[in-house]
C-alpha cells in the first residue's frame, strides 16, 4: 500500500479559530513541524479558502461566531469531492458530548485542549497520512470496483451477441428493470446494483450450442430443454462471487424465466420465493422482447405487450410489479423510444456499441 500513497513534502494545513492568541503557537509549532500553514477567523472563511486553496487538512476550533466548527464540518462532508479531506476539531478533553457531536458532523479526529504545542506536528501528519491510507484504499477499491463492472458488462454483451439480438436489448431490459425497480421504492443503491446486474441475465446462453441459440424455427421439447440450462449455465458463471453485483446478478441469471405461479424454470419457484430481482427482470425481459423484431416474430405493437403482460398478471408475473408496470407505461415507452432497434444485424450494432463507449 505504501508506494499508492504518494508523501507531500509541505502539506498545507488550515487553522481555524477566532483567536488570534491561539492561531499563532499552532501556526508556529505547524511550520517548525513542515506544514505551510493558512489561516481563517472562523467557518465561514475557512469554507471559502477551502474551495479556493483546497489544503490538506483542516485543524478547526468548535466555538466560533458565523459557523461554528462543527457545521464547517458538515459543509464540508456534503461535498463529494472533499469526502476525504482530513478535519480535526480541537474540543476540551472532558466535553465528551462536543467529542460525540464532532464525529457526527464527520470530523476525522479530534485534539484536546489544552494543545500541547510540542506534539502537535506529530499528531497532524500522523492523522494527515491515516487519511491518505484511507483515500488510496478507496481509490484502489474503486478502480477494482470499476475493472469488474467492465468485464461483466461485456460478458453480458458476449452472450446477447451469441443470440442474434441486438446490444440495444440489453440496454432497453436494463433501463426497464430500473424504472420498475424506482416504480416499486427500491433504494437508488439497490436500482443501481440492476442497472448494473440486469445485462447479465442471460450470460449463460455462452453455453448453449448454435444449433439451438440460433434455430429459426420452433425448438423441439429436448431442444427447448436445452435451451433452460442457460439460467443454471449463468448461475454457474456468477457463482462463488463475493461482490453484491455479481451476487446479484447470480440471482437474476437463475431467477428470470421464474413465474409467479410456480410453472418456470429452473426450479419452479413461486411468488415471493422468487428473488425480487428475478422477478424484475422477467417483466422488463418479457417486454422487450414482445415489443422487439426477432428472426422468428414481428414486434408487437406496446398496446399488444402490455394486454399481454396485464392477461399474465399473477401467472407468469408479480402483480405488484405488473400494476407498477402500467403505473410507468409512459416511461418505459420513452426508453423503448430512446433505443430503438435500428434496421442493422445485432453484430454489427454490438460492435458499434462496443466502440461508442
Ligand atoms: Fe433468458
Ligand atoms: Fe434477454
Amino acid at each position: 500500500m505504501n508506494e499508492l500513497i504518494e508523501e507531500l513534502a509541505n502539506p498545507v494545513v488550515l487553522i481555524v479559530d477566532d483567536e488570534f492568541l491561539q492561531r499563532l503557537p499552532m501556526r508556529e509549532a505547524l511550520e517548525q513541524a513542515s506544514f505551510r500553514v493558512l489561516e481563517a477567523e472562523d467557518g465561514r472563511q475557512a469554507w471559502a479558502f477551502i474551495q479556493r486553496e483546497r489544503p490538506d487538512l483542516v485543524l478547526s476550533d468548535v466555538v466560533m461566531p458565523r459557523m461554528d466548527g462543527f457545521s464547517l464540518c458538515e459543509t464540508i462532508r456534503h461535498q463529494d469531492e472533499l469526502a476525504h479531506l482530513p478535519v480535526v476539531l480541537a474540543t476540551s478533553l472532558d466535553d465528551v458530548a462536543s467529542i460525540e457531536r464532532a464525529y457526527q458532523a464527520g470530523a476525522t479526529d479530534f485534539i484536546t485542549k489544552p494543545i500541547h504545542w510540542g506534539l502537535i506536528g506529530h499528531r497532524v501528519r500522523y492523522i494527515l497520512r491515516s487519511a491518505r491510507t484511507a483515500q488510496a484504499l478507496a481509490d484502489r477499491e474503486s478502480a477494482l470496483l470499476r475493472a469488474r463492472l467492465e468485464i461483466v458488462r461485456r460478458l453480458g454483451w458476449a452472450a446477447e451477441y451469441r443470440d442474434n439480438e441486438t446490444g440495444q436489448h440489453i440496454l432497453r431490459m436494463s433501463q426497464y428493470a430500473v424504472l420498475l425497480g424506482r416504480a416499486i421504492g427500491l433504494s437508488a443503491h439497490d436500482q443501481e446494483l440492476l442497472l448494473n446486474a440486469a445485462p447479465m441475465h442471460d450470460v449463460g446462453k455462452i453455453g448453449i450450442p448454435d444449433s439451438i441459440l440460433l434455430k429459426p424455427g420452433k425448438l423441439t421439447t429436448d431442444e427447448f430443454s436445452v435451451m433452460q440450462t442457460h439460467t443454471v449455465l449463468g448461475g454457474k458463471l456468477l457463482d462463488e462471487e463475493p461482490s453484491l453485483l455479481l451476487r446479484t446478478a447470480y440471482l437474476i441469471a437463475l431467477a428470470h424465466h421464474e413465474r409467479w405461479d410456480g410453472k418456470g424454470y429452473p426450479f419452479g419457484l413461486e411468488q415471493d420465493d422468487i428473488p425480487l430481482m428475478g422477478r424484475i427482470c422477467s417483466l422488463a425481459d418479457v417486454f422487450d422482447a414482445l415489443t422487439s423484431k426477432r428472426p422468428y416474430k414481428e414486434a408487437w405493437s406496446v398496446a399488444q405487450a402490455v394486454e399481454e403482460i396485464s392477461r399474465c398478471s399473477g401467472t407468469a408475473f408479480d402483480p405488484r410489479l405488473v400494476q407498477a408496470f402500467l403505473d410507468i407505461l409512459p416511461e418505459i415507452v420513452q426508453v423503448k423510444e430512446a433505443h430503438a432497434d435500428t434496421e442493422q444485424t445485432g453484430s454489427e450494432s454490438l460492435a458499434q456499441s462496443l466502440l461508442l463507449r
